[in-house]
């Protein structure tokens, strides 16, 4: 199970609306158990991972074991379900992390295979399978997605400073790992005090992984987002979406529309930001299931505020910024709020010279 839940990493960030899954075939019949199949959710989402698998498997899946890091699906798309694929393969039994909270899928995959004489075992790993398929859960409970806040903080709790544009604070090192991250969620999303500020591109720049990029998002509410950003020069590398008030100024809307953004209008609350419920709810219908919220400050506190951090991934650099400096997240007490009851610690260690810690939301 670990292995095929290895596997359906392989396509995280790129299979959206559907879920990353992964799946391995093993023979139990000779000696030792071997692998003769495995697969993982195609980008885009289809062929499914036990699709792929079983056409790799071919007369080798008959009697087998097949792995599944998530419940096969039970309804018909635009294939037929995963179940009676497996079923019709004749596999010998079927191991499932997780069941499905797709209303549509629910435990009938699994039943539908028992009910078909195959013997289903579920639950295995189930908790690493909560996490791999964090963003599909949340979509299915919530309508909204998983959503992940990195932030790159100074010794003396700063993200940036005042009038400056981007300060670097973390070393290359968490720089890799922060894009790396990027190719493994849908979207990243960042306010635009930071694109003002920064003029960010937000693509991987990882070796041979711009390909990978993941949509952008930028909470705009008067659609100021400059034509001649980075995000916008490089919109043929990776979409971009630009969230903005129902009343943001008409030809500005058109301008980035134009220019081949989508822009996608969202409610405003009494002091004037976007209303994220709105925001994240709308992110949703259009597909997302997991967001990477790369700041600045005042994103950050809101998402915060709002209770919408399911994950957070904080690297604490060895320097300060001192003098006009902008606090990590106006103000709020970092470790207070990366603390129990809220979040757990996930794990902590060096990366470079700075002290990555992971939090999860408590559950
Ligand atoms: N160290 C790091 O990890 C990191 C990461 C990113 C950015 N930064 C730094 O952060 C600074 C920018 O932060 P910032 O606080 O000025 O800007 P920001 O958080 O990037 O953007 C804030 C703007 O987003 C819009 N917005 C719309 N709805 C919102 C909502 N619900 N909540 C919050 N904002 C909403 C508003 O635009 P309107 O004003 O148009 O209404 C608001 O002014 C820069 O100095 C940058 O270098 C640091």
């Amino acid at each position: 199970m670990a292995a095929a839940l290895a596997l359906g990493r392989r396509n995280a960030g790129h299979t959206w609306p559907n879920p990353a899954v992964g799946t391995v075939i093993v023979r139990t019949d000779g000696p030792t158990p071997r692998v003769v199949a495995h697969g993982w959710t195609d980008v885009g989402g289809r062929p499914h991972a036990e699709v792929r698998a079983l056409a790799a498997a071919g007369e080798a899946a008959k009697g087998a074991t097949c792995y599944v890091s998530l419940e096969p699906c039970a309804h018909y798309g635009r294939t037929g379900p995963c179940s009676s694929a497996l079923i019709e393969a004749g596999v010998g039994r079927v191991v499932s992390a997780l069941d499905d909270p797709n209303p549509l899928v629910f435990g009938r995959g699994l039943k539908r295979i028992e009910a078909a004489g195959i013997p289903v075992t579920s639950g295995v790993l189930s908790e690493d399978a909560r996490r791999a398929h964090a963003g599909h859960i949340r979509k299915m409970l919530d309508g909204r997605p998983h959503v992940r806040l990195k932030l790159a903080i100074s010794d003396d709790g700063m993200i940036g400073r005042t009038s400056e544009g981007q300060v670097k604070i973390s070393g290359p090192e968490a720089w890799a790992r922060t894009h790396l991250l990027r190719t493994t969620t849908d979207a990243v999303l960042v306010g635009i005090g930071t694109v003002v500020a920064d003029n960010p591109e937000l693509t991987c720049r990882l070796p041979g992984l711009l390909h990978r990029s993941p949509v952008r998002v930028v909470l705009d509410p008067s659609a100021r987002l400059p034509l001649d950003s980075r995000l916008m020069q490089t919109i043929d590398i990776a979409p971009v979406w630009v969230v903005v008030a129902p009343d943001a100024p008409k030809p500005r809307m058109e301008a980035l529309a134009e220019r081949g953004a989508v822009v996608i209008p969202r409610l405003i609350r009494p002091g004037g930001e976007l209303d994220l419920h709105d925001v994240l709810r709308g992110l949703s219908d259009r597909g997302l299931t997991t967001m990477l919220v790369e700041g600045g400050a005042r994103v950050a506190r809101s998402f915060l505020d709002a209770d919408f951090v399911d994950e957070a991934i904080l690297y604490r650099a060895p320097m300060r910024i001192g003098t006009g400096g902008i606090p990590a997240l106006g103000g709020l007490d970092v470790d207070a709020v990366f603390d129990r009851p809220r979040f757990d610690l996930l794990r902590e260690r060096l990366v470079g010279v700075d002290r990555m810690t992971h939090f999860w939301r408590a559950t």
